[in-house]
């Protein structure tokens, strides 16, 4: 695994996605229910940008359709977007937030 900074830990607000490009991977960072969590910031359905959506019971809302996706997994819960979104490990260490873009933890369906 590749974790590699992207920014501190504090710099991420409860419920309010962040968004970050990393090695050219734009995404959302999301601080929810205890955790970190990264996920692609394009939506499935359209070019999008997921981190301009609502966040809500660890899912992330597309703003445009409203398609819902599980910030565990990347999958969408709600039409019309039908395929994952990519989702990526985080780590949090030494008060700074890592992700590692290079292993997607989303499966295809
Ligand atoms: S663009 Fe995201 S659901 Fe349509």
């Amino acid at each position: 695994m590749t974790f590699v900074r992207v920014c501190g830990a504090d710099e991420l607000e409860e419920d309010t996605p962040k968004r970050v490009e990393l090695d050219g991977t734009p995404l959302s960072l999301v601080r929810t229910e205890g955790e970190v969590f990264a996920i692609h910031d394009i939506c499935s359905h359209a070019n999008v940008s997921l981190a301009e959506g609502e966040v809500d019971d660890c899912h992330i809302e597309c703003w445009l359709h409203g398609s819902r996706f599980d910030l565990r997994s990347g999958k969408p819960d709600s039409l019309p977007a039908t395929r994952p979104v990519p989702v990526y490990p985080v780590k949090i260490e030494g008060g700074s937030v890592f992700v590692d873009v290079r292993a997607s933890l989303t499966q295809e369906s």
